[in-house]
């Protein structure tokens, strides 16, 4: 496609002219908007760039290796770690507040990115060189809306991973303001990226910490990772994912049931499955899946995930209700 291919020489031009030959820092959220900001810089730059991913722990299954590993091997980025799990699941330590949550997710990861941040700047000063740039994934939606009051973000604070600290110390680079979301994914796959990273479903910031309804725990963490991806597979391999705009999978940590297992008694939570279709996320409804494929995610969930003895279908529109449960 060439308009495509216009995109990508141009915006690789213009950054070469932007940056010179500074050093340049982005943040990879494990999204599509920062993954294509960064290939693109790189392309431009090279090894100028270093990219930080700070891992939360509330990513979903094969997220974290996706940026680690499949990211790098298409892009040859230079990357820095920082496994923050432990930290992400103190601050989180008995508090279920959504609100709250929001709030810790956002402010431990601003931190948590500082630190990275200085580890970097420290290395690249050793080489007696500074760290000039910033990169933000920020899209045309994004500069539009930014003007004016955005209804949702009223209803819930929208901490996007993506997007950081307002860094004064930094220069923006920003390859995407220009583009729409098809165009940018259309970018990420002319660079080579993978196809789970391009095609990504939106998932917020705050990740897997406000889809338990409930505390954040480890334990929690992982059958939750288990029961999404065993959702995700499943609307995969019926070759439905391009029928949905997103599926979050919500863990009611909070409620328990009775159920029967063989001769015996369970007594577990719930998975409830919210796909829905959408245009802009801003209204939604829930999307009528095939039987039989919720038939199998069912039963797959239930035997597949300990804890899980009951798999229910979100059917509320939006309004009233929101796409993710908090
Ligand atoms: P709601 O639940 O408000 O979600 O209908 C609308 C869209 O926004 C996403 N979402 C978030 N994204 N940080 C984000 O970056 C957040 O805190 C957040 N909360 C919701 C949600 O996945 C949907 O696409």
């Amino acid at each position: 496609n060439w308009t495509t291919g216009n995109i990508l020489e141009e915006q690789v031009e213009r950054i070469r002219q932007q940056v010179g030959d500074a050093r340049v820092i982005c943040g990879l959220s494990g999204g599509v908007d920062s993954a294509v900001a960064a290939a693109l810089v790189q392309r431009a730059v090279g090894d100028q760039l270093t990219c930080v991913f700070v891992d939360h722990g509330l990513l979903r299954e094969g997220e974290a290796e996706q940026v680690e590993r499949d990211f790098v091997a298409a892009t040859g980025v230079k990357l820095y770690v920082a496994n923050e799990q432990e930290r992400f699941l103190s601050a989180l330590a008995g508090v279920s507040d959504p609100e709250t949550k929001r709030k810790i997710i956002g402010r431990e990861f601003i931190r948590a990115f500082e630190e990275a941040e200085l580890a970097i700047i420290a290395e690249a000063a050793a080489h007696g060189e500074k760290i000039k740039f910033l990169v933000q994934g920020t899209l045309y939606p994004d500069v539009v809306e930014s003007g004016g009051g955005e209804g949702a973000a009223n209803i819930k604070s929208h901490h996007n991973v993506g997007g950081l600290p307002e860094d004064l110390q930094f220069e923006l680079v920003e390859p995407l303001r220009a583009l729409f979301k098809d165009e940018v994914r259309a970018v990420g796959a002319q660079l080579g990226l993978p196809q789970e990273i391009v095609g990504r479903q939106p998932f917020p910031g705050p990740g897997l910490g406000i889809r338990i309804v409930g505390e954040v725990t480890r334990e929690r963490l992982d059958l939750l990772r288990r029961a999404d991806a065993i959702a995700r597979a499943e609307l995969t391999a019926a070759g439905l994912d391009n029928d949905v705009w997103q599926m979050p999978v919500v863990l009611l940590a909070d409620v328990r049931s009775v159920g029967v297992m063989g001769d015996g008694r369970t007594y577990g939570h719930p998975i409830v499955l919210r796909p829905v279709s959408s245009e802009d996320a801003m209204t939604a409804d829930w999307s009528r899946l095939p039987y039989d494929l919720l038939a199998r995610i069912s039963n797959r969930i239930t035997n597949e995930v300990d804890g899980v003895n009951r798999v229910v279908l979100d059917v509320t529109s939006k309004p009233p209700g929101t796409i993710e449960w908090e």
